[in-house]
């Protein structure tokens, strides 16, 4: 008998639980231990009827994805127990709580009826790991619940609530006392009714239910928004099949389209994805009885750009926080975009009037340190300086409680430096967060030399808690983000004096598939900003001796060109469409003759390319040798969650490999001849080239004997 699926009867009702913590998802054990079960209610002649329902936090709540890299899945073999079940005379009952997703959803699908508690959730969530339902859902689920709920579902793998589930007939009956009991009460009477059992195989999708332009439209809208998964475009295929032909012959086609999808690049980068997220949360070699400390209450101190989308987040998440500001008209100014911000959400109905007054009844301004005495984190958003930061930590050291989290949101400056001036360094730490911080899920976390365990256990929990991203980064120059966008932006603007256009170079960036070129990305994020940035760094000693080292950021800082707040930058914007402009050009052949940069119109878009991601990843491989990152795993989540790289290409150090790491490395061997290397530009790292010459890929990590 199955250790992870019991039958019990009750009466002549079988009662079959899946236990298999965390999630019962469906791996090997319990797809076998499901065919067992549901053998016996088959031939045991006292069943009558049977209840499906799993123990724990949820319902089966997907496949057991590690299954599909390791080749352990067999789709056949589910298939035919689905089969069987739905094949079964005595009435079947799905009892769904927490959440049936994926192949969960399938299996309840199998049953001939389901009843959910009302906050249980149910969807078809395979596209985000550029897959389709493989287990029947792309013919089941329209059959059930029309074609066009069905290809929403399945195209955009959004999970929707038990009552939207109940309207559209995925769930005949919603639950609000004893979910199990309910079910049995279900069974017992669908037996009673002696009626055949209602199949979805055998239903069919009524025609004049699906909208004459259906699946036109959702092959208009994916041309409209092209992306390299690979899943939405055969998902359509299997609905068509799925409202066009009968049962048996829209599986076969199902089956066909999941497996050019498995078989795919794409979708193991996004299953690649999936998984390096997961692992990125964990924290190698923290003590096991780590005690977190309590967070209850935040401190913010700085309402500006950064400062006002971090204290948002906490009030999304019910924490209370203590905004500080330096003056009355900053912190004024800070509350007023905060407020904007949520009336802006709420004029799209995503929140509540009341919702909005809630959030803001938890944001408390202040002038006075004093008032953050009593917070658990505190977070500093002030400017990017060290003198100015340093004083503010040195504040904070002494205003918080002891015991308290005291945090940095710089981007490049050093927290250990910081946590120094603060006099009490193991409990500071670097929370990067991303503009617009209350959108983007990327958060770094930086931890210190001193920054104690259960300081950096807190906090990687506190942001999962509020929906980030967290990352650890070890201290260094832009962490790992922003330290590898240098050789980009480097590379990016070498091309442009060399006389590639902004448009050519973002062109061939996002051809590939980025969000956005590096000169868009800087004419949003500023200029000034940008500029800024590579001054502090020059100050800091951090840049190599070489005058034309982005020397266009700077120019077009000093002639007011700040990016698209002054409708001009490395574009000009007309309508806020960027353009090129000749300005910019002449600027850049005027920076290359100072700088002695031989002209050329023979740039290709895969020299762009390669100059620009090639030492990016060149960097990635030094962060990793370095230690400023555990795994490559997490160098590509920031890049995904933070840098728009696309996450179907799995991110950098996931493409390295797909490009082949010996591929990288002979090309930034060709640009260190071909472009002289004076000021190591090109050289390789020892990862590197310990990489090519033992054949390891990244996707090898950890390597033995590191
Ligand atoms: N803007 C971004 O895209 C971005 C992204 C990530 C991180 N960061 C980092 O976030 C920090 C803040 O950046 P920002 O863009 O929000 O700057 P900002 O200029 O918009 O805001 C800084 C705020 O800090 C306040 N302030 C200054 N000194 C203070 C003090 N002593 N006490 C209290 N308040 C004080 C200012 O009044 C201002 O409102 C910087 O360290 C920056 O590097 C910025």
């Amino acid at each position: 008998m199955s250790t992870v699926v019991r039958l019990e009867t009750r009466g002549s009702v079988a009662v079959v639980c899946v236990d298999k913590p965390p999630v019962n998802a469906l791996g090997r054990a319990v797809r076998d231990g499901l065919q067992q079960a549901f053998e016996q209610v088959r031939d045991d002649d006292g069943i009558r009827s049977a209840v499906l329902h799993c123990a724990g936090r949820t319902f089966v709540a997907g496949a057991d994805i590690a299954e599909f890299d390791s080749g352990a899945f067999d789709g056949q073999l589910f298939h035919q127990t689905l089969d069987m079940i739905e094949g079964l005379d005595k009435p079947v009952v799905a009892a769904i709580h927490g959440t049936a997703l994926g192949g969960g959803l399938e299996l309840a699908l199998a049953c001939h009826s389901r009843v959910a508690v009302p906050d249980a959730k149910v969807g078809l969530p395979e596209v985000t790991l550029g897959l389709l339902p493989g287990a029947a859902g792309t013919q089941r689920l329209p059959r059930i619940a029309g074609a066009s709920l069905g290809l929403d579902m399945i195209i955009t793998g959004k999970p929707i609530s038990a009552k939207r589930a109940q309207e559209a007939g995925i769930i005949d009956q919603v639950i609000k006392t004893d979910l199990l009991e309910g079910a049995i009460a279900v069974a017992e009477n669908l037996a009673a009714q002696d009626a055949p059992v209602r199949r979805i195989s055998e239903m069919q999708v009524d025609p004049a239910t699906v909208p004459a332009s259906l699946f036109d439209d959702a092959r208009a809208t994916l041309q409209r928004r092209p992306t390299g998964n690979p899943a939405p475009e055969r998902i359509i295929q299997c609905v068509e099949a799925a409202v066009k032909l009968p049962f048996a012959e829209g599986v076969p086609v199902e089956a066909r389209l999941f497996r050019e999808c498995l078989n795919s690049r794409e979708s193991a980068a996004l299953r690649h994805r999936f998984f390096a997220e997961r692992e990125a949360a964990k924290v190698p070699g923290l003590p096991k009885d780590v005690q977190l400390r309590d967070i209850r209450r935040v401190g913010v101190v700085g309402a500006g750009t950064m400062g006002g989308g971090i204290a948002m987040n906490f009030a999304n998440a019910g924490l209370p926080v203590t905004l500080v500001e330096a003056s009355q008209e900053a912190l004024d100014r800070g509350l007023a975009i905060v407020r904007d911000n949520y009336d802006t959400t709420a004029a799209k109905g995503r929140l509540t009037e009341s919702q909005v007054e809630e959030r803001m009844a938890l944001l408390q301004g202040s002038l006075d340190d004093a008032d953050l005495g009593d917070c658990d984190l505190v977070i500093e958003a002030v400017f990017e300086n060290m003198d100015i930061k340093r004083q503010v930590l040195a504040r904070l050291g002494k205003a918080c409680k002891p015991g308290a989290i005291i945090a940095s949101n710089t981007s490049t400056l050093d927290v250990d430096a910081l946590a120094q001036a603060s006099g009490r360094p193991a409990d500071v730490l670097g929370m990067h967060f991303f503009s617009p911080a209350n959108v983007m899920r990327l958060l770094e976390v930086v931890r210190g030399a001193e920054t104690a365990p259960e300081v950096l256990a807190t906090v990687m929990r506190l942001a999962r808690g509020i929906g980030k991203v967290p990352v650890v980064s070890g201290v260094c120059y832009g962490f790992i983000g922003n330290r590898m966008l240098e050789p980009y932006l480097r590379e990016t603007e070498f091309l442009l004096m060399e006389g590639a256009t902004p448009a050519q170079v973002d062109g061939a960036i996002q051809s590939l598939g980025l969000a956005m070129g590096p000169c868009r990305m800087i004419d949003l994020a500023g200029v000034d900003v940008a500029a800024k940035v590579v001054q502090e760094n020059r100050k800091a000693g951090g840049l190599p001796d070489d005058p034309a080292y982005r020397a266009v950021v700077q120019k077009l800082m000093a002639m007011g060109r700040h990016g698209q707040k002054t409708k001009a930058g490395y574009y000009r914007y007309e309508n806020r469409k960027p353009v090129d402009d000749p300005e910019v050009m002449q600027l850049c052949a005027d920076l290359a003759k100072e700088h002695g940069i031989s002209r050329r119109d023979d740039i290709s878009d895969q020299e762009i390319i390669e100059r620009c991601l090639y030492p990016l990843i060149n960097e990635g491989a030094r962060i990793l040798e370095e230690g400023i990152s555990y795994r490559p795993g997490d160098i590509d989540t920031v890049w995904i969650n933070g840098y728009g790289f696309p996450d179907w290409l799995g991110g950098p150090m996931f493409w390295a490999d797909t490009v082949g790491v010996q591929n990288v490395a002979d090309r930034l061997a060709h640009y260190a001849e071909h472009r002289g290397d004076a000021h190591a530009y090109w050289d390789r790292s020892a990862l590197l080239e310990r990489m090519v010459s033992q054949g390891l890929r990244f996707a090898d990590w950890p390597f033995s004997d590191r």
